[in-house]
């Protein structure tokens, strides 16, 4: 088994998710290779070219940031060319991470949504959803600048929302979503303008659980789960990650006030922030249900 990382060489003691991961997976066996940080900039098959080939197709996983889908192609055809085959192909990977393409398959399990790919769009959106609408790119929202940059009372406010996510690309990849605002069981810190939710990052390998843990990087009582608690919410992630067309899948799950779940995101545990998933269990779960290949 392979690991990709775009952690930095020589690893240091202490750093983000991506060396807590490398750490992590060379410590559970994992051959661990080095890729450069700057994929997005370079051509992928040059940039690739050192790492010596091998016979067969050996699974791979690859820690790191956000590559455009072009880079995710490139890089996994210059890999596959090594005899090194992400769990992920870039059609799998594209439609976790990509919420309106991951959202056919969520129909019924996540707040009901609309895509748009321009502010004249919105008045047909909000049609089918009414208001309030909590907005976000088909990538990322806006929580970094707070709460009220994803949320939309009125129609200008929507249109006006649409249009600042459109800007960004790295956020919408040109596509906005629309999507109910659901009553998430939330309270506030004060240090911070969004609501911290009762919310669980899971990753899931072949419909396994490798890992869980708690969303927000804070501390709250709104962590604990009681065992029937922690059983529905892993139920939930299992069929969520069974309608997904990728072999490995994160699902981020709030609870709702009324106490059921449901799925916020889907994404790529790639490039998804470890948040309180204990890094050591994860790789050597990852390594198991991958040795089953
Ligand atoms: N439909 C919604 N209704 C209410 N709150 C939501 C909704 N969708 C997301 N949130 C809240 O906003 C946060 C950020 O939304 P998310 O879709 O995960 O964006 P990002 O991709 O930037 O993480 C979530 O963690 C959750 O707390
Ligand atoms: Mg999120």
């Amino acid at each position: 088994m392979i690991l990709l990382s775009q952690a930095p060489e020589p690893l240091p003691d202490d750093g983000d998710d991506i060396v807590a991961s490398t750490r992590a997976a060379a410590a559970a066996g994992w051959e661990v290779i080095p890729i450069p940080v700057d994929l997005d900039r370079r051509d992928p098959a040059e940039a690739l070219a050192s790492i010596p080939a091998r016979a067969g197709a050996t699974p791979a996983i690859w820690v790191g940031t956000i590559p455009s889908f072009a880079t995710y192609e490139a890089t996994y055809r210059a890999l596959a060319d090594r005899g090194i085959r992400l769990v992920n192909d870039p059609e799998a990977h594209r439609t976790i991470f990509e919420l309106d393409r991951a959202y056919p398959h969520l129909v019924g399990l996540t707040p009901r949504s609309v895509v748009v790919r321009s502010p004249d769009e919105v008045d047909g959106a909000l049609a089918a959803l009414g208001l309030p609408v909590f907005l976000k790119g088909a990538l990322l929202s806006r929580k970094s600048f707070g709460w009220e940059a994803c949320v939309a009372r009125t129609q200008e406010d929507a249109r006006v929302r649409v249009a600042a996510l459109l800007r960004r690309e790295y956020f919408s990849r040109g596509r906005v979503i629309l999507r109910e605002l659901v009553p998430l069981r939330a309270h506030r810190v004060p240090a911070l303008d969004f609501p911290i939710g009762r919310e669980f990052r899971v990753f899931l390998l072949d419909g396994e659980i490798a890992g869980f843990g708690y969303y927000w990087p804070y501390v709250s009582e709104l962590a604990a789960l009681t065992p029937e608690e922690e059983a529905s919410l892993l139920d939930l992630a299992r069929r969520a990650a069974a309608r997904l067309p990728a072999r490995l899948v994160s699902l981020d799950i709030g609870a709702l006030e009324d106490g059921t779940w449901t799925v916020i995101e889907s994404g790529d545990p790639q490039f998804s922030g470890l948040s309180f998933i204990a890094p050591g269990p994860l790789w050597r779960r990852l390594a198991a249900i991958l040795g089953r290949e």
